[in-house]
């Protein structure tokens, strides 16, 4: 049989110089064919890249007239010699680039219809159309590289846990709710009807109870679920590096994962991280950045000059300050140039997140300042500010002034912005950062009620579990994220190991005792025999790998994504299933949603 004979020697984009004169058979599929009067020229494709291959009538025997036969995306073996390209005929950009391949047999195992899109780096084709054809988005080169690198980058992160005695666990993926801040995704039974899974929003009860059986180091590469408005950081299943350990507080979980990126970064990027990483507490990230997941690959820090406003003719300022609110300033070096539309528009930033203006000082040369509102201060205030902001010549100074919140978060967008616009960052750099210390509430966005920040199993601080009660927002938990260049990698926190402080905690929280005990009873009981102390961490894998292979979004590390209304364009999922799959299940569809 031909396909016997025609079995792969070598992939594509492996051959070089190094292997003139060698006889190969190559597998895979046609890139381009060009027919140029008489000889016949094909890139071939495989997962490792490209390589030309040539018919010529004189020396291909039948094989030619399969070369003449052949389309792009058609499936093909040929056997032939690797021979160095004429002179001057070499190409640069293709790593085989100086040779090709002569060709003395051929086969076709599938041909191919026209693809919808070209397929090739960096598609301009529609996604929609992309993610219907996925299959073939696949094959594009850097859906190709984005995958490979995902597969040796959970293998170094395997290895680099296995090395440190971590034990991977498979926990149940039909199981009850987990509570992350996010909808579940449910599964009804037909055995138990009336009842349901929830599908994991991460394994956190399931390795708190690997810790109680003694499992002391566990790790898990573990998909999740979350029934959330999706982003482009965002699927509603993605898979998390989920880490817990026995017998430590939050040092030993930092140096532990500092290792793992360190280990990580190296040996699939031959990079090398510094550690440890720096460190900012919650509350110094929102005073300085703004942000709770600060980019530290730029400065541009917010400055509180709430004292040197208080007392001056702006009322805007002086009064907001007299309400308890703060006025906070950002130093744009170079801004001065900065147009007035372009002010405009970063003071539509600013009132996106909830400010009522942007004000602006531009220090002049000889000595004046430039800016609308400079005709309210004195020459003594307008120094202290430019002095307290370190403004120079040349640099632009914004303002907000507000509530702490709102000009935490109005000018913390605006530093992300002015740092994109002006190419202050530097993407080829990554910047790791832990924030730790979080606050044990937040304020909710549409309620404005204290709720949870992170899960109710997390470890209050010393002495602020009383906090929790008098001055909730106040209170902070032994709680830390991992931020890689602005976005939040992963979280973690030292646990409650003990059933009266839990209880305590969920007493807090508002729930209700019976319902704690119908949720995670199995949890509180397990603390009773025998619980270690215990802390971990779950980083964000798609996320991670974003970030590492500079991709726009997780959908292109990942290989069969979701949309963002939570659909697969390929499979059609979710789909409508027959009507007696759904009764079997007891379930009685409203009208309206049939
Ligand atoms: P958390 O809920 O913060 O913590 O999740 C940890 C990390 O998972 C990633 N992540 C997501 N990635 C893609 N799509 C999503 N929808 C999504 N949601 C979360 C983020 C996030 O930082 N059990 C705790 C961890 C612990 O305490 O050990 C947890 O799940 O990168
Ligand atoms: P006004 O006197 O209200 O026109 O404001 C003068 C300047 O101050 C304008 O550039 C406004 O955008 C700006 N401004 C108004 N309110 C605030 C605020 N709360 N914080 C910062 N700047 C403001």
């Amino acid at each position: 049989m031909t396909d016997q004979l025609l079995r792969r020697t070598r992939y594509c984009g492996e051959l070089t110089a190094a292997d003139v004169g060698q006889m190969v058979t190559l597998c895979g599929w046609v890139a381009r064919r060009r027919d140029l009067g008489g000889l016949i020229f094909v890139d071939l494709r495989d997962r490792t890249g490209l390589v030309q291959v040539v018919f010529d009538p004189e020396t291909a025997g039948d094989a030619f007239a399969v070369g003449q036969r052949l389309r792009s995306e058609y499936v093909v073996a040929v056997r032939g010699t690797v021979a160095a390209r004429p002179e001057g005929l070499a190409n640069p950009d293709l790593p085989t680039g100086e040779i090709e391949v002569h060709v003395g047999q051929a086969v076709v195992f599938s041909p191919a219809k026209t693809p919808p899109f070209y397929i090739q780096a960096e598609s301009e084709a529609d996604e929609t159309l992309r993610l219907t054809y996925r299959y073939l988005d696949l094959r594009r080169p850097d859906l190709q590289s984005n995958l490979i690198f995902r597969h040796r980058a959970v293998k170094a992160v395997r290895d680099y846990f296995s090395d440190h005695d971590f034990i991977e666990v498979e926990t149940p993926v039909m199981t009850r709710s987990t509570p992350e801040g996010a909808r579940d995704y449910l599964v009804p039974s037909r055995v138990q009807k009336g009842r349901m899974y929830a599908l994991p929003q991460s394994p956190q009860l399931f390795k708190q109870l690997l810790m109680v059986a003694g499992f002391d180091k566990y790790f898990q590469i573990a998909r999740c679920f979350r029934d959330e408005d999706l982003r482009a950081d965002r699927q509603p299943e993605f898979t998390q590096i989920d880490v817990e350990q026995s017998f430590v507080d939050q040092e030993d979980i930092y140096r532990l994962m500092e290792g793992m990126m360190q280990h990580l970064f190296r040996v699939v990027l031959g990079q090398e991280l510094e550690l440890p990483f720096p460190r900012l507490t919650w509350d110094e990230a929102m005073e300085r950045y703004g942000s709770d997941k600060p980019d530290l690959r730029f400065g541009l820090e917010l400055v509180d000059v709430s004292d040197l406003v208080a007392g001056s003719g702006f009322k805007v300022f002086a009064a907001t300050v007299e309400s308890g609110g703060r006025v906070k300033g950002i130093c744009l070096p170079g801004g001065a140039r900065l147009s007035r539309k372009q002010i405009e528009e970063y003071a539509e930033t600013v009132k996106n997140h909830g400010a009522k203006g942007l004000a602006w000082m531009a220090p002049e040369a000889d000595g004046s300042v430039r800016s609308p509102i400079a005709k309210f201060f004195s020459e003594a205030e307008l120094a202290g500010l430019i002095g307290r902001l370190g403004g120079k010549p040349g640099d632009m100074l914004f303002f907000v002034a507000d509530q702490n919140d709102v000009v935490s978060a109005s000018l913390g967008h605006l530093r992300v912005r002015l740092a994109r616009d002006l190419g202050l960052v530097d993407d080829s750099r990554h910047q790791l950062v832990w924030v730790t210390e979080f606050p044990w509430f937040e304020r909710d966005e549409e309620s404005g009620e204290p709720v949870p920040a992170h899960h109710p199993f997390t470890m209050p601080l010393p002495g602020h579990l009383e906090l929790m009660q008098t001055d909730p927002l106040a209170a902070r938990a032994r709680a830390y994220d991992l931020v890689m260049d602005g976005y939040e990698l992963g979280s973690g926190s030292v646990r409650m190991y003990q059933r009266d402080m839990q209880e305590q905690v969920f007493a807090v929280m508002g729930v209700a005792p019976e319902l704690a005990r119908d949720r995670f009873g199995f949890l509180m009981d397990a603390f009773e025999y025998g619980a270690p102390p215990h802390a971990g961490i779950a980083l964000g894998l798609d996320r991670l790998l974003m970030l590492m292979v500079g991709a726009e979004t997780i959908r292109e590390v990942i290989a069969f994504p979701k949309t963002t209304s939570a659909g697969c364009l390929m499979t059609g999922a979710p789909a409508r299933v027959d009507p007696g799959q759904v009764a079997a299940l007891g379930i009685k569809w409203q009208e309206a949603d049939k």
